[in-house]
């Protein structure tokens, strides 16, 4: 029986591994490692217990620090492990320091390296996420691509198409799984909200929590909450990020605690849109018909922009105001309800059959 190893870390990846794992947990000797980037609760903890996961084999209790600190305290601790494991193959999922530590570690030690969500691009250099990408990319064995963007992507970096396997998202999987089970969520009751008559904000990428932008950004979602009622389950990086810069959140928004993943589907569902600047989120609404405004520049799930369920409406106070505001007035908003998301499932079970061919060389 092979044996794998697949290295996670954070919310996002947890999710989007859930479909994969008990998947890989069937057919090989599976051995999960957890760095600990992510390691509160409410951002780690609850989605093991709502996503029905077994507990990691090793945990590296990594927590937070600098991008540097971060990387070389995953990689330093998962050397010794993977040196005495010996997997015939690492897997690892997205863009996050953990990625990139885990797949660096793997690579320097000559262990084949999957890469899960590969070619996704931004082509924004300072956001570190594009770093870990591209570099993950670059050091793969395998890569498994959510779209044929992706795909050309990959391949206009040089990288060997008989490597490249387009499987689609296993993020789409995730929550065709798991949406009966949130909309039995009694969130909205708890919060006392009625449905599609709110919406949802995600705000907590560092280049949006920088004292150039938070200010202006969190003007703008204040002024529209007083419009339109806007509920918030605040990451702890902005939380911490407002807090250094003395900055007050808005009274009209609706700040709450991070939520469950379940909680967070039916938040999603029930919104009349979902203002954020999340990756995942961007697929997950799509999956869950509630059109996204993403508070950034650019995106790397280019497909759901072009097929026009969500779309790109800036990170400044002008653009933010502006272009929120042209979205939701009914005769824009209808063409995002009109517009059809290409979905494709079944990623997970892909990710499972390349794999498997990969191992049979
Ligand atoms: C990371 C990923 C990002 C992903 C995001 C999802 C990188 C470079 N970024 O950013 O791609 O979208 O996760 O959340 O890997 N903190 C807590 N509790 C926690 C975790 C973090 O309080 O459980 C706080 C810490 O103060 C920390 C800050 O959040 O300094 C940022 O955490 P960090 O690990 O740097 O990652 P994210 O910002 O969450």
């Amino acid at each position: 029986m092979s044996k794998i190893v697949t290295v996670m870390g954070t919310r996002p990846e947890i999710i989007k591994l859930s479909p994969v794992i008990p998947l890989l947990e069937q057919h090989h000797n599976h051995i999960l490692v957890h760095s600990g980037q992510h390691y509160s609760a409410e951002l780690d903890t609850i989605f093991f217990r709502d996503l029905g996961l077994t507990a990691p084999n090793y945990s590296l209790g990594v927590g937070s620090g600098p991008h540097g600190a971060q990387t070389a305290r995953i990689l330093e601790r998962l050397e010794p492990i993977l040196l005495s494991e010996k997997p015939d193959l690492v897997l690892v999922q997205g863009d996050t320091n953990t990625t990139l530590a885990g797949g660096l570690c793997a690579a320097k030690i000559d262990i084949p390296v999957i890469h899960l969500e590969a070619g996704g691009r931004s082509f924004n250099r300072h956001m570190p996420e594009e770093l870990n990408r591209i570099l993950v990319d670059h050091l793969a064995s395998l890569l498994l691509a959510a779209d044929q963007v992706a795909e050309k992507h990959l391949l206009a970096e040089g990288l060997d198409p008989s490597i490249i396997k387009v499987i689609g998202s296993t993020a789409i999987d995730a929550v065709m799984r798991n949406r009966d089970y949130a909309l039995q969520s009694n969130l909205l009751e708890r919060l006392e909200l009625q449905s599609k008559q709110y919406l949802a904000l995600t705000l907590h990428r560092a280049e949006n929590t920088i004292p150039e932008v938070l200010p202006g950004m969190l003007k703008a979602l204040g002024e529209l909450a007083q419009e339109q009622p806007i509920v918030f389950p605040i990451h702890p990086r902005t939380a911490a990020a407002i807090h250094q810069q003395n900055l007050t959140l808005p009274s009209s928004i609706t700040v709450i605690e991070p939520l469950g993943y379940l909680d967070m589907l039916r938040l999603v569902a029930d919104a009349k849109a979902i203002l954020t600047d999340s990756g995942g989120l961007q697929e997950e609404a799509a999956a869950l018909n509630t059109p996204a405004l993403l508070l950034r520049n650019e995106t790397e799930w280019a497909y759901l922009t072009d097929a026009g369920v969500n779309v790109l409406v800036g990170n400044s106070y002008e653009d933010i105001t502006t272009n929120v505001r042209h979205w939701l007035v009914p005769q824009q908003f209808s063409k995002l309800q009109q517009a059809e998301a290409p979905l494709w499932a079944g990623a997970s079970e892909r990710t499972v059959q390349a794999i498997q061919q990969f191992l049979q060389g």
